[in-house]
């Protein structure tokens, strides 16, 4: 078994440049010793800034899979550039860490599903974070536990302040709106069986056309109703709150770790703007997690099922935004390397 295992990330923008640094900065047990991005200029532009070794840059996620000293593949390309990478290293047999959404679509998902079933085995975990937040743990732990009864109703709130250029109406669901879907489904151990969605009046800070805000209603197997608010322009900060009323109690997120402030103006804490800072120990544990399943050849993180069944409820709520009516998801027979 390697003790220190070599690493490409695949999509350098900001999210891939941040697990760059937190790999070589911050982590146990790896390097980084390639970068590639679809765009192959801007992973030469960017590595002069990542500290790397001379000949990090591949030029394609083929040239980064062909690299011996390449163990595992962390995909951090755009949406649509998921698949793609996550087939190949798996036809290589390297173990991936692919960002969420895994694909924009749900036949590319199965797609990778059907890639791990012909390896054998599990290679593949999605970037799921707030799986690793100790707050959403320690929610989960009380919910498991049963000492307030089985859940009812559940809120999931995401408010961010703003959103970049590039930013869609339909991303709000895939984008925003994905992690809440996932969360939901890891903190009842259930799949999601329909799904509605509102609109509401548009915020006047949003892009002219935009819908925002958006609320999505989601029933669990069991009936658990999961009320879900996205926001994509909320201007205030990045605000994630999670709460769950069960039989003999609720039970909500803890809220940022922050000092509480009293002066004369009242009693307060900050909320930050930035989704990397919110969640920079769920991030560190997440991908320390995955190095660790690198190390030792076997995954056992969030996998590309969650993956697939977070997008299905994306497609039936994309669905239910434009029919206006509750859409029934139809998920296909769980494989069983993922059971
Ligand atoms: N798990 C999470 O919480 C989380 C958070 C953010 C993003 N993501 C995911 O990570 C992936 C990457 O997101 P991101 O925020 O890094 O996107 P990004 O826009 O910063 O980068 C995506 C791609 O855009 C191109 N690009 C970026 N900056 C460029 C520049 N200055 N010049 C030329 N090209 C440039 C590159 O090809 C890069 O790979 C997405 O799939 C996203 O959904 C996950």
């Amino acid at each position: 078994m390697k003790r220190t295992v070599g690493i490409g990330v695949f999509g350098v923008g900001k999210m891939g440049q941040a697990h760059v640094r937190r790999i070589n900065d911050s982590l146990r047990g790896a390097r980084v010793v390639a970068i590639g991005d679809p765009a192959p200029e801007f992973a030469h532009k960017a590595a002069p800034g990542l500290d790397l070794p001379d000949d990090a840059v591949a030029e394609s996620i083929t040239e980064m899979c062909a690299r011996p000293d390449v163990d595992g593949i962390l995909v951090a390309a755009w949406d649509g550039e998921h698949e793609a990478a996550a087939l190949a290293a798996i036809a290589a047999g390297k173990m991936v860490f692919c960002e969420k959404p895994l694909t924009p679509s749900v036949e590319g998902c199965r797609r990778i599903i059907e890639a791990e079933e012909k390896a054998g085995r599990r290679l593949l975990q999605i970037g799921f974070m707030r799986r690793y937040d100790t707050g959403y743990q320690q929610m989960k732990q009380v919910l498991d536990s049963g000492r307030i009864g089985d859940p009812l109703l559940a809120y999931c709130m995401h408010r961010n302040p703003s959103q970049g250029e590039r930013f869609e109406s339909h991303q709000i669901i895939t984008q925003v709106m994905v992690h809440e879907f996932d969360i939901s489904r890891w903190l009842f151990g259930e799949e999601i069986t329909r799904v509605r969605v509102d609109r509401s009046r548009s915020t006047s800070k949003a892009p002219e056309g935009l819908i925002d805000p958006l609320t999505a209603v989601l029933w669990t197997e069991s009936g658990v109703r999961i009320n879900v608010e996205a926001v994509c322009f909320g201007r205030y900060a990045y605000d994630i709150r999670c709460s769950v009323l069960c039989e003999d109690g609720d039970v909500a997120l803890p809220d940022q770790l922050a000092p509480t402030i009293r002066d004369a103006s009242g009693v307060r804490h900050e909320i930050g703007t930035d989704w990397l800072d919110r969640f920079k120990d769920a991030y560190n544990i997440e991908i320390q997690s995955w190095i660790d399943s690198v190390i030792a050849g076997e995954q056992d993180g969030p996998s590309a099922w969650d993956g697939y069944a977070a997008q299905a409820i994306c497609e039936a709520a994309a669905e239910a935004m434009g029919s206006g009516a509750e859409q029934p998801l139809d998920l296909m027979a769980k494989p069983a390397i993922y059971s």
